[in-house]
C-alpha cells in the first residue's frame, strides 16, 4: 500500500439544516491525512434523480436515518476503495457506480456513493495541500460565480400562498464577487423592511428567504425590484430576477394550477405566455423548471421563443445526468442546467454533465439543496468548474453562507487573479 492510498472510511449520521438525518463521510490515507465531506438532501427532488437511501424504520426519524447507507460506506465500499489512489477520482468514481450497480444508484445509496466521492477528492486535495478549487480544476480555475439568491421561498420550501419555489435576486451589476455579495444581503434587509412596514411575515422558508402570504407569485417579483431600488440599486442594471417555479410541484395532469391573484389553470401555451408577460414587465434573466419535469416539450417551446432573452435552465428535467442532459442538448430543451452533485452522486458524473454543458454552449448555475449541512464543497466546486454561476439560498442561515463565505475566501485567496463576470450580459443588454 503507498503512502498516500485510501485507508479508511468512516461514516457519522449527522442532522441536516431542517433536522432530517444525513450522512458525514471522512476518508483517511495511509500516511494519515484525511477529508471529510456531508450531503445535503433535496425536498421537490426530481423523479430519476439518484436514490437517497433511507432506513425506513418508521420508529427512528421517522424512517428518515441513514445507517443503512453508513454501514455501506464502512462495509462494501471501504473494502474496495481500500488501498486506492484518491488522486484518480474517476477512478474511484467508476469502482463506486460498478459496485452499486443499478442505474439510479439504489444499491449502495446515492447519499453514501456521494459521500464517499466528495470526501475522497477532499483527501487528496489535502494531500497535495492545494485548496479543492485548484485540486478539481487545474491553475486556471479563478472565475467567481454570480451568486443567485432566493430571496422569497414559496412552493415546497415555505408553508405559504406562493405556488413558485424560488425568487433570486441576481446582481448582476456588481464589480466583484464581494460587492455582489453587498448588493444582495443590502437588498435583502431593505425586503425586510418593506414586508415589516406591510405587516407580512419576516420568518423564513427552508432557504433563508422571506416566506410572506403575497396575493400573487407576481407580487413576489414586483417586490424584489421595490426592494432593490430601496437598497439604491437599479432594477435590471445592478440587481435582475431569477425564478425557480419548479413547475412539476403545481403540475396535475398537464395543466399547471396557479392560485392567487392571477392564477388559475394553466395549460402549457397559457404558461408560457404567462412567462412572457413576466419577462416584459420584470427584469428576468433566467427561468429554471418553468415546466414539468417531464414535459419536455413546454421546455424546447420555452427555449425556442424565449431562449434568446432569458437563460431556460433544466433542474428536475436533467437531474444533472449526462444522459438526460445530452439529450436536452439534442432536443434544443434549454440552454442551461442545474449542477447538484447529489442528482447524479459522484463529483466525476457531475464533472462530465458540467463539461458536456458548457461544450454545447450552456451554461451551469451548480446549486444547493433546500436541505443542507455547513459543507462548502460546492462554492469550491463552482470554480473549479468556471461555472459563472451559482445558487445557495438567500444571504441568510449558516447552511447558505457557508458557501458563499466559502468564495468570499476564495476570492480573496485569488487576489489579482480573481475574475467575476455577468453571465448575463445578453440577456441584460449591458
Ligand atoms: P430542492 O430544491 O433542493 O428542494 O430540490 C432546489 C431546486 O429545486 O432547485
Ligand atoms: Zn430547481
Amino acid at each position: 500500500m503507498s503512502r498516500n492510498s485510501i485507508s479508511s472510511l468512516r461514516g457519522l449520521q449527522i442532522l441536516d439544516s431542517r433536522g432530517v438525518p444525513t450522512l458525514s463521510v471522512t476518508v483517511t490515507l495511509a500516511n494519515g491525512v484525511g477529508g471529510s465531506a456531508s450531503v445535503p438532501s433535496g425536498a421537490s427532488t426530481g423523479l430519476h434523480e439518484a436514490v437517497e437511501l433511507r432506513d425506513g424504520d418508521p420508529s427512528r426519524f421517522g424512517g428518515k436515518g441513514v445507517l443503512t447507507a453508513i454501514g455501506h460506506v464502512e462495509g462494501e465500499i471501504a473494502g474496495a476503495l481500500q488501498g486506492l489512489d484518491p488522486g484518480d477520482q474517476a477512478f474511484v468514481d467508476q469502482v463506486l457506480v460498478d459496485l452499486d450497480g443499478t442505474e439510479n444508484k439504489s444499491g449502495l445509496g446515492g447519499n453514501a456513493i456521494l459521500g464517499v466521492s466528495m470526501a475522497v477528492a477532499r483527501a487528496a486535495a489535502a494531500d497535495r495541500d492545494v485548496p479543492l478549487y485548484r485540486y478539481l480544476g487545474g491553475p486556471d480555475a479563478n472565475l467567481l460565480p454570480m451568486p443567485c439568491m432566493n430571496v422569497l421561498n414559496g412552493g415546497k420550501h415555505a408553508d405559504n400562498s406562493l405556488d413558485f419555489q424560488e425568487f433570486m435576486l441576481v446582481p448582476v451589476g456588481a464589480p466583484s464577487f464581494a460587492e455582489a455579495m453587498r448588493y444582495g444581503s443590502e437588498t435583502y434587509h431593505a425586503l425586510k423592511a418593506i414586508l415589516l412596514e406591510r405587516g407580512l411575515s419576516t420568518g423564513v422558508g427552508d432557504e433563508g428567504g422571506f416566506a410572506p402570504d403575497l396575493a400573487s407569485n407576481e407580487a413576489a417579483c414586483e417586490l424584489i425590484v421595490e426592494a432593490s431600488r430601496a437598497a439604491g440599486f437599479e432594477p435590471g442594471r445592478d440587481i435582475a430576477i431569477a425564478l425557480d417555479p419548479a413547475a412539476s410541484s403545481f403540475e396535475n395532469n398537464g395543466r399547471y394550477e396557479l392560485t392567487g391573484a392571477g392564477g388559475g389553470t394553466f395549460d402549457r401555451a397559457a404558461l408560457l405566455a404567462l412567462y412572457g408577460q413576466w419577462i416584459d414587465r420584470y427584469p428576468i434573466v433566467s427561468i429554471e423548471d418553468g415546466f414539468a419535469e417531464d414535459d419536455w416539450q413546454g421546455f424546447s417551446e420555452q427555449t425556442r421563443k424565449q431562449g434568446d432573452r432569458i437563460q431556460i435552465v433544466g433542474d428536475d428535467v436533467f437531474v444533472t445526468n449526462p444522459s438526460f442532459i445530452e439529450r436536452g442538448i439534442a432536443a434544443g430543451a434549454a440552454n442551461a442546467a442545474l449542477i447538484k452533485l447529489n442528482q447524479i452522486g459522484t463529483v466525476t458524473e457531475a464533472i462530465t454533465a458540467v463539461e458536456m454543458c458548457h461544450r454545447a454552449g450552456w451554461a451551469t448555475m451548480v446549486s444547493h439543496r433546500s436541505g443542507e449541512t455547513i459543507d462548502d464543497f460546492i462554492a469550491d466546486f463552482a470554480v473549479a468548474m468556471g461555472s459563472g454561476q451559482m445558487k445557495s439560498g438567500a444571504p441568510c442561515r449558516g447552511e447558505r453562507l457557508a458557501k458563499y463565505n466559502r468564495l468570499l475566501a476564495i476570492e480573496r485567496e485569488l487576489g489579482g487573479r480573481a475574475r467575476f463576470d455577468n453571465p448575463f450580459v445578453k440577456q441584460t443588454g449591458s
